[in-house]
């Protein structure tokens, strides 16, 4: 594949502001977003790197009520947030925007009202859920039910997460209120419709036929699904009062569908762009030799690869998208990742308790990135990565190029002389790297990429520790000058390919190694001296630095607080079991006693055989505590005891009785017992 477009437009999906930005964000969408459009640019393409807030949508609406705010409140803050951590990431966009901003009312509304004119839309009055308890219509997404496909329990009004689906709230068997509650009543309402269904023999064309082997597979296959399955025509109006209004006649507080604004995003975004660059916005959107991408995450296939492209057609003058590589997911330490449930690891937060360690970040997501599968993210793989990768790889390699420079040539690049087998043998092979990372990189193969970056680190600590030149220094002088000739070409090489991806090192490196700008990629592969003999170097610097165990164990304390916390926020009280009568409840007899023996059962984990006096007895009785209770902390507690309970054997024991326990929040039993620690035993409770 060769980049052979006249320019590029290069998308990031809009992120809502109704939260910060997480890593499951930043390993599907902007960091390979990212490493491609600074790729783009070192081969000096005309890029427009696009992206903005999404900012309507009732998840907003519904935030502000809740806290008593206004929706513009929640989207200033994150808005503002948001902004900030991409750019102190790095995050390079030409451009970003805002949907709450006049220019994409604008340009939405003018879209809208242009389909709306040329008869691109059908009207009709529906029947829509709404919610009689919270009084207002129901978006697709607060209502959850049965999946009529899969029979999935918690599928939501748009899509069913568990099959795949898009589906329609009205199709949901049983259906609930995510707001109350509630079952949701039928009501009257027109809305106006995008027929899909018209557009499903251009998207065969286009998709099906047009992208088959250029498209990853799991994008394919998803399109593929739907389009075979009948595409359906899809309300892109909605009975809310946040978003932008629907500019037509007979629509009075209507708003736009947020996935339909939201898209447009794109367009408002570059025309913003273009305006302070004083540039045309339309060959980004409108000429056939620009390539458009959209860099989304799995659950915006639908959105990206059907809707908006329906939409871009319907109005007749827009390109459509060459290619939308979305990713899987990113778990956290084997659990889904939650903005609701505070499990991620957010970037702002990283930012402040990581200082200068942003490219740590993207070296970690990027070589775990959820390519082709959903994919796991740990502390200590993210600990193993730098240290055992940045840190004893890279940051080892350049460290002893530069100090042995500075301590053998006071920072002048020593010429080469003959260039043995190995000498050759190491700059072809580096030679061929810019290649190779590029090569990927346009593959969208951003993990692949990035261990060959690493593979080109390693390629040149080898080469050091095979021709050692700290040793032939006293022997052969006039040999080291090629050595480290050679190892100062491949720091160079480095500073290159690594910028895509570490772009804060890469600008470090360049210091160390005093290149003002980075050197042309495409160069390398031919060029003799990439670095000349007399350049003289900057000053030594570490590049990466070791993450200590503790730094770990603070990241896993906290992931395991707010696990806590969640466990005591769902908790909920069991409900009240069915009457008994006296009769019933007097058959029981429960007695007080003391633990005065207590020992753990043999091959079980929660069972301890215990000796309760019961002031006329002492009695066996196994109880499955052991997980709450040490054998030396229980013995004296005061407990109570359902004394006339059938014996049961348990694991060989005899058990003659129950103890009275109950469980606390976090799961630990507790010894019900007599309240005054001087009561004596065997005394009847009633
Ligand atoms: N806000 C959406 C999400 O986070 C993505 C919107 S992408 C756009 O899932 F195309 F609509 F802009
Ligand atoms: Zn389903």
């Amino acid at each position: 594949m060769a980049l052979t477009a006249k320019r590029y437009t290069i998308t990031a999906a809009l992120p809502y502001t109704n939260g910060p930005i997480h890593i499951g964000h930043l390993a599907g969408v902007y960091i390979p977003a990212d490493i491609y459009s600074r790729y783009l640019r070192a081969q000096k393409k005309d890029v427009a790197f696009i992206c903005g807030s999404d900012e309507h949508g009732v998840a907003i609406s519904i935030r502000a009520k809740k806290e008593g705010v206004s929706p513009k409140e929640i989207i200033d803050k994150y808005d503002q947030m948001i902004r900030t951590s991409f750019d102190q990431l790095g995050i390079s966009f030409d451009n970003y925007s805002r949907t709450s901003s006049d220019i994409h009312h604008k340009t939405a509304s003018e879209i809208f009202t242009k389909m709306n004119d040329t008869g691109k839309f059908i009207e009709e009055v529906t029947e829509q859920l709404f919610d009689p308890e919270a009084n207002q219509y129901l978006a697709d997404r607060f209502v959850t039910g049965t999946c009529p496909k899969c029979q999935y329990h918690e599928a939501y009004g748009d899509q069913c997460e568990q099959c795949g689906s898009p589906l329609n709230a009205t199709e949901l068997i049983n259906p609930k209120s995510i707001l109350s509650g509630a079952t949701p009543v039928l009501k009257k309402t027109k809305h106006w419709f995008l027929p899909l269904n018209h557009y499903q023999e251009f998207m065969k064309e286009w998709v099906i036929e047009g992208h088959k082997d250029d498209w990853k597979p799991n994008v394919y296959g998803q399109v593929k699904s739907w389009i075979d399955d009948g595409l359906r025509p899809r309300a892109v109006t909605r009975d809310l009062d946040w978003g932008i209004p629907v500019p037509v006649e007979g629509a009075d507080g209507k708003v736009m569908y947020v996935w339909f604004d939201a898209p447009i995003g794109y367009i408002s975004s570059t025309k913003e762009w273009a305006a302070k660059k004083n540039k045309d916005w339309k060959p980004y959107w409108k000429d056939k030799e620009t390539s458009l991408v959209h860099f989304i995450g799995k659950d915006n296939i639908v959105f990206h690869c059907i809707i908006f492209p329906c939409i871009l057609k319907a109005s007749g003058e827009y390109i459509l998208p060459e290619n939308v590589p979305a990713n899987e997911f990113l778990n956290l330490e084997g659990n889904k990742i939650s903005t609701s449930k505070n499990w991620a690891v957010w970037l702002h937060e990283y930012l402040t308790e990581f200082p200068g360690q942003e490219d740590v970040l993207r070296y970690v997501l990027t070589s775990n990135a959820p390519e082709t599968k959903d994919n796991d993210f740990t502390w200590k793989d993210f600990q193993a990565r730098n240290n055992n990768e940045l840190v004893a790889i890279f940051g080892n390699f350049i460290n002893r190029v530069s100090v042995l420079t500075q301590k053998y040539y006071d920072g002048i690049v020593p010429a080469q002389k003959d260039l043995t087998h190995e000498d050759l043998k190491t700059l072809n092979k580096m030679r061929a790297f810019p290649g190779v990372i590029g090569g990927s990189i346009e593959r969208y193969r951003f993990r692949e990429a990035s261990q060959e970056l690493m593979n080109l680190a390693r390629l040149g600590n080898k080469y050091l520790a095979d021709q050692e030149p700290w040793k032939l220094i006293k022997i052969d002088p006039e040999r080291v000058k090629t050595i480290l000739n050679v190892s100062l070409q491949i720091s160079a090489t480095l500073a290159t390919v690594t910028e895509p991806f570490l772009p804060l090192s890469a600008k470090k490196l360049r210091g160390i190694l005093n290149i003002s700008n980075p050197i042309n990629w495409n160069a390398i592969e031919t060029s003799k001296d990439i670095l000349p003999a007399g350049h003289i170097i900057g000053s030594q610097k570490l590049l990466f630095a070791k993450i200590d165990d503790s730094i770990i164990q603070a990241q896993l304390e906290k992931l395991e607080a707010t696990k806590k916390n969640n466990s005591e926020a769902n908790y909920e009280l069991p409900p009240v079991k069915e009457n008994i009568n006296f009769e019933d409840f007097s058959t029981m007899d429960l007695r007080t006693g003391t633990i005065v023996e207590a020992e753990k059962i043999k091959k079980t984990k929660k069972l301890l055989n215990l000796k309760v006096d019961l002031g006329f007895e002492i009695r066996t009785i196994v109880s499955g505590i052991a997980e709450s209770y040490s054998t030396e902390e229980i013995i004296g507690k005061k407990v109570t005891v359902l004394v006339n309970l059938a014996p049961r054997i348990i694991k060989g024991v005899e058990s003659q009785g129950m103890l009275l326990m109950t469980e606390n929040k976090e799961g630990k039993l507790i010894i019900v017992g007599p309240e005054d620690s001087n009561m004596d035993n065997g005394f009847e409770i009633n």
